[in-house]
């Protein structure tokens, strides 16, 4: 069902104002093959919470709602479990626990849709939903079909995949439909994560329960909930920079937090740079970075797309000046 000027305030979870000209929402696969959709321009919404909505959006938003998760199979190795694109990714988590199907533990409480998760290859406390992904499927606007991709196909990377190497996450091009997760029997607790370590220290053998309970403490403590302080998560991306850049740095900083990568660069903590360039708490206007974790832009009530963009933009000029880092947002802007 088509609705005209739809406010999509409560569509994002940074809660900044702004109509789509058209609205569907989407509670099937087939409702995909509607001609209509694929003559329009098209934005593919999920949960909404890694999005910048800039204003007013001139085409077609399209809101996966698609429900249903069940086990679609098993062998000797592993539980396959499928998620519609609708289903929310915390619930999601929980009930693969309850079925005794461990695995996703370390992803829970991230906001967002099942559906969208391998956009961003959404990860957190060590672990990265593109390691449990199996496949999915996803409608062709193009094609005017489903399609399947495998793992393989989804080139996974940090916070990267195929949908956004190819700009589909703009274009509209595939909706993603359902997801599918390997989940393998001989499950081993994913504990490496400095913070999570910390938090379960006098746990000797933590379950995935433990593990899930832990996240959830830890998250809470560190992140705003969006429902009281809209926001989007982190902001920007960890940046990933040569080793010798990050030598460099070093020598200047002693403190500099640094993750070296099997490709011998280095990944670098946004949220430590932001957070040394004096933006901890600060706000410019109505968008600030919050109080306990740097990396997280936050509304702080009555929020414009504008506003953002001028906090981000202020943001990244002072950690570049401070330290020659160019932050990249995490989000999608729209
Ligand atoms: N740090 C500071 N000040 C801050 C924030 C962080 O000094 O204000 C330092 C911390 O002390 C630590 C380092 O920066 O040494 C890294 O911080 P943290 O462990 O909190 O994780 P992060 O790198 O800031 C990433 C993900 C999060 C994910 C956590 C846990 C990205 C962009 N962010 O944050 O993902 O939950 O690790 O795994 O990779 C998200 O993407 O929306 C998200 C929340």
């Amino acid at each position: 069902m088509l609705r005209r000027d739809v406010d999509l305030t409560a569509c994002n979870t940074l809660a900044l104002p702004g109509q789509a000209a058209r609205y569907a929402r989407i509670d099937s696969p087939e409702q995909l093959g509607d001609p209509e959709h694929a003559r329009s321009r098209r934005f593919i919404l999920g949960g909404g919470s890694n999005l910048v909505l800039t204003g007013d959006f001139d085409g077609l938003v399209l809101h996966m709602a698609i429900p249903g998760r069940r086990l679609a199979g098993e062998d000797a190795d592993a539980w396959y479990v499928e998620a519609g694109a609708g289903e929310n990714w915390h619930d999601f988590v929980q009930w693969t626990l309850a079925q005794g199907w461990p695995g996703l533990e370390n992803l829970s409480l991230i906001p967002g849709t099942a559906g969208a998760a391998p956009i961003q290859n959404i990860g957190a406390y060590g672990l990265e939903a593109g390691e449990r992904i199996h496949s999915l499927t996803a409608f062709d606007f193009s094609a005017g079909r489903l399609v399947a991709f495998s793992r393989g196909d989804c080139r996974f990377g940090y916070r990267d995949s195929i949908f956004k190497q190819e700009g589909w996450h703009l274009s509209g091009r595939f909706a993603i439909t359902a997801v599918t997760f390997r989940l393998p029997k001989a499950w081993a607790p994913v504990t490496g994560y400095a913070d999570l370590a910390r938090e379960l220290d006098g746990t000797s053998t933590p379950s995935a329960r433990d593990i899930a309970d832990a996240v959830v403490r830890l998250r809470r403590r560190k992140l705003p909930d969006p429902v009281e302080i809209p926001n989007a998560g982190s902001f920007f991306h960890n940046p990933v920079v040569d080793a010798a850049t990050a030598e460099a740095l070093l020598a200047v900083h002693p403190a500099l937090p640094r993750y070296p990568q099997a490709d011998g660069r280095v990944k670098l903590a946004a949220g430590w740079l932001i957070d040394q360039a004096g933006w901890k708490g600060r706000n410019l206007g109505p968008v600030g970075m919050y109080e306990k974790q740097a990396l997280v832009l936050v509304n702080r009530g009555g929020a414009r797309g504008i506003d953002v963009q001028r906090t981000m933009s202020a943001v990244q000029a002072d950690v570049l000046a401070r330290f020659g880092v160019q932050l990249t947002p995490e989000p999608v802007f729209l």
